[in-house]
């Protein structure tokens, strides 16, 4: 049996940093993807990439923590199917992606959920969409040390074309928004400043929002299961207590977490001028109160609000490097993009990487 897995990036139009805050995100599918092409191989397993990296081992070994970092994405899922079934096949695994790495764009969600869907299926073990949520999270949090939220995960797994998803990242309910922008498209910026989430302060973001929630019900003798769920008199009543640092972080999910609600309501009555300034807004929070943005990402987004062929802008994913996420005229991408790519160039001597942001589904997979 030979199975194809198409797993694919995200794009999250507004919900920054909400998702491991039990808040709204509101994420879709892109249409740049990473396919893993599985096979049953008897003698030992082995995967390559088409960026010539390969790694060849026997899966019945004892997991081992390896000091190249994409290999325990692959050892850390078989440590978790082996959970579910103790005797696995081995296999082969080639894998072509189309997903730039480091972007911010979800690559490695993307591989974590594609090697989980194809290897529970060559291993007839039957996992429904939120189990494999479920494990390609942990996967992430014990193998790879990023503590991160739901939503890449749900993305990938759910998504359909030209639909982005509004989902509660507490509860799980989710609801699709159709995406009507007319004469404009969504395009990313690649600042090439690559970020590993391990090494950032991403997980240091989780645990202040963590005290600053605990705080504040110690304070107001409140019992919030999340950040996002406290209200403005809870806030503003604990602000002396939690510090400086805290209060903004509790701040700016507490502001971002609404600025999601009210985007569905802008986009849903093709307000796409009042949605863009919610980017920016976004943007500004996330630079200044939740300080996860850089330099190169604030150059691109404050280039842009000089057009009104640009309707917002604003850095995307976990940030500290990464894209900025702009919506903007169709009829102006080119002319921008060249200008843009040049005058970055100038300022940081690193090259930008435009990509046009197209939808699409979430992941599939074929047999043959
Ligand atoms: C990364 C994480 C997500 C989310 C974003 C920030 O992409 O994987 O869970 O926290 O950062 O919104």
């Amino acid at each position: 049996m030979k199975i194809k897995v198409t797993s694919p990036g995200r794009v999250n139009l507004i919900g920054e940093h909400t998702d491991y805050n039990g808040g709204y995100v509101l994420p879709c599918a892109l249409n740049l993807s990473i396919n893993l092409y599985f096979e049953i191989n008897n003698k030992q397993s082995c995967v390559k990439t088409d960026l010539g990296y390969s790694m060849t081992f026997n899966i019945n070994n004892p997991y081992k923590k390896s000091s190249i970092h994409w290999e325990n994405y692959v050892f850390g899922v078989i440590e978790e199917l082996r959970k579910i079934k103790s005797d696995l096949n081995n296999f082969s695994c080639s894998i072509k992606s189309t997903l730039p790495s480091g972007a911010g764009i979800s690559s490695s969600s993307a591989l974590v959920c594609g090697l989980i869907k194809g290897l529970s299926k060559l291993n007839e073990i039957n996992l429904d969409n939120y189990e494999i949520i479920n494990i390609s999270r942990n996967v992430e949090h014990k193998y790879i040390g990023v503590l991160g939220g739901i939503m890449d995960q749900f993305t990938i797994m759910n998504a359909k074309r030209n639909m982005a998803i509004l989902l509660n990242c507490e509860k799980l309910d989710s609801k699709f928004i159709k995406l009507e922008l007319k004469e404009y498209k969504l395009l990313l910026l690649d600042t090439n400043v690559k970020h590993n989430l391990a090494n950032t302060d991403y997980n240091q973001r989780v645990s202040e929002c963590k005290e600053a929630l605990q705080k504040i019900n110690r304070l107001c003798k409140k019992k919030y299961t999340n950040l996002s769920q406290v209200n403005r008199v809870d806030l503003s009543s604990s602000k002396e207590k939690l510090g400086k640092t805290l209060f903004k972080r509790a701040t700016y999910v507490i502001n971002e977490n609404q600025r999601v609600i009210n985007s569905v309501e802008f986009l849903e009555n093709n307000k796409l001028k009042e949605f863009g300034q919610l980017m920016y807004e976004s943007h500004e929070g996330l630079k200044n109160s939740y300080e996860v943005s850089c330099k190169e990402l604030d150059f691109l987004v404050e280039y842009t609000m000089e057009y009104d062929k640009i309707l917002g802008s604003r850095m995307m994913g976990g940030g500290f490097g990464g894209c900025t996420l702009s919506l903007i005229k169709d009829s102006f991408i080119e002319e921008f993009i060249k200008e843009i790519k040049q005058k970055y160039f100038s300022k940081f001597k690193r090259k930008l990487n435009p990509i046009i942001a197209n939808l699409n589904q979430g992941i599939q997979m074929s047999l043959n």
